[in-house]
């Protein structure tokens, strides 16, 4: 495709390194969509006769048709999909294909194929981002009475309901969509015609090809261009993002699972067992969420290393764009359906997660409260009176509200026996309705508000 200048051809080494057909033939819809933008607009700007631009659309064809039937072929003598694709277009339509790549080079070429393929990874995530959302508010309606110990430093704090811990993780998800979405928006440029990166002199159409490829517009300076990859990066940032709240989630899954938890029962489908532990069944596909969520984190990182300190225009640095993009849209997909799943497939002991909330104090600061509502009693007063009810009760090994009226005025003459409604975890949850907050009700209205978003998808 380029030997003329040369007089000897690449070393084994130099093919070898040179070669990213292995990877970005997962490119070759992409590239052949763009082919035929191209040569359609070349055909309309009469810059290849009409005949030509019909042949080379028809081969592109039935290029495509080959590589679904049989997938890409992979010869290092031809670098990459694009001269791949080209190469075989050549061997069926002949010397025609050659005017394909007027007024193009493979600078705008793969920087338009890789954004294509960047906007359907975004769509995708957010299609399995909309699924694991739906699990989550379904799971969250059902479990907005269902009673948990909520926990700060994983001690126990203050009673939760399960719906509101649900609920927010399906507001980290909906921040992660409005990221992928922001980004989409940004990214959705065409640099298809910035050329090797000055442009051409050809009269081309720009706008024509965009719009074929659903591009709002074409990029404005072919320089960027053809070396910008931050809508690889912004992409990969918003992946490693939200892979970090799916670790979160995986990684509560985990401890709920645990014996000395056992606030859930993982799936069967989605746990595998030990080779020698009979009585085993681990959370491996919430471990491997946790695990993937460090790789995703690693390509971003790649990525951005790359890029950093590259001159204008582009470098063949920019080829291993790809890799790690790649890496992280599977294992960003693999991650959200593992978690949909686990969500939508788990069963919450709720038995479990009552009696748990019942240790630890969690309805102290609900005394401490009662004190300053009833008692008219600062709040800083009324959290150290609580605070030494507390270590009585502890000394004992027994709830607060097992207390009886006379310790509880001994320490302050001010409690009467209207406290005890006070100290129910029920009491504790439903008390806290302002807005956003655990209270059953509370819960249903963000449910509600959440469902009516998800309709408007
Ligand atoms: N395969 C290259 C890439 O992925 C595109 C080719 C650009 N090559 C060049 N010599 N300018 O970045």
């Amino acid at each position: 495709m380029w030997g003329g200048r040369f007089a000897e051809g690449p070393s084994a080494i130099m093919r070898e390194i040179n070669a990213s057909i292995p990877f970005d033939k997962a490119l070759w819809r992409q590239d052949i969509a763009a082919s035929k933008a191209h040569v359609a607009m070349l055909g309309a700007c009469g810059i290849v006769s009409g005949e030509d631009a019909v042949a080379i659309a028809d081969g592109l064809d039935r290029v495509a048709a080959e590589y679904e039937a049989n997938g890409v072929p992979e010869n290092w003598d031809l670098e990459d999909i694009h001269m791949t694709t080209e190469n075989r277009l050549a061997e069926l339509i002949g010397p025609a294909a050659g005017r394909l790549h007027t007024a193009r080079s493979r600078n705008d070429q793969v920087a338009t194929d890789f954004r294509l393929w960047v906007r359907d990874a975004m769509d995708q995530t957010d299609a399995g981002l909309a699924a694991l959302s739906r699990a989550l508010v379904a799971r969250a309606e059902e479990h907005a009475d269902t009673i948990m110990p909520g926990f700060t430093h994983l001690q126990t704090a203050q009673p939760v309901t399960l719906g509101h811990h649900l609920l927010a993780y399906y507001e980290m998800i909906r921040r992660d969509r409005s990221r992928f979405a922001d980004a989409r928006v940004r990214m959705n440029e065409s640099p298809l015609g910035s050329a090797a990166l000055a442009g051409t002199g050809f009269p081309i159409d720009r706008e024509m090809t965009a719009q074929a490829l659903d591009f709002a517009r074409p990029t404005a300076n072919s320089l960027d261009s053809v070396s910008d990859r931050d809508f690889a990066i912004d992409f990969l940032q918003a992946a490693s993002q939200c892979a970090l709240h799916l670790s979160r989630l995986a990684e509560e899954f985990v401890i709920w699972a645990s014996q000395p938890f056992g606030f859930v029962r993982m799936p069967d489908t989605l746990s595998t067992g030990s080779s020698i532990m009979p009585q085993k069944k681990n959370p491996d596909a919430a471990e491997l969420v946790r695990g993937h969520s460090g790789r995703i984190l690693g390509c971003a990182t790649a990525l951005m290393v790359t890029m950093k300190g590259l001159p204008l225009a582009y470098s063949k640095d920019m080829q291993d764009d790809k890799p790690p993009v790649f890496e992280a849209a599977n294992l960003l997909g693999l991650s959200i359906a593992a978690m949909t799943g686990m969500v939508a497939d788990a069963t919450f002991r709720t038995d479990r997660m009552r009696q748990a909330a019942e240790l630890g104090y969690a309805t102290a600061t609900d005394l401490a409260d009662w004190l300053v509502r009833q008692a008219d009693i600062p709040f800083r007063e009324a959290h150290h009176i609580t605070g030494t009810a507390v270590r009585l009760a502890e000394s004992r090994g027994i709830a607060l509200d097992e207390l009886t009226l006379d310790d509880l005025t001994a320490i302050d003459a001010r409690i009467d026996d209207r406290v005890y409604a006070a100290l129910s975890v029920e009491a504790s949850v439903a008390a806290r309705r302002s807005h956003g907050g655990t209270a059953p009700d509370q819960v249903r209205k963000q449910v509600a508000l959440a469902r009516a978003a998800l309709e408007n998808d």
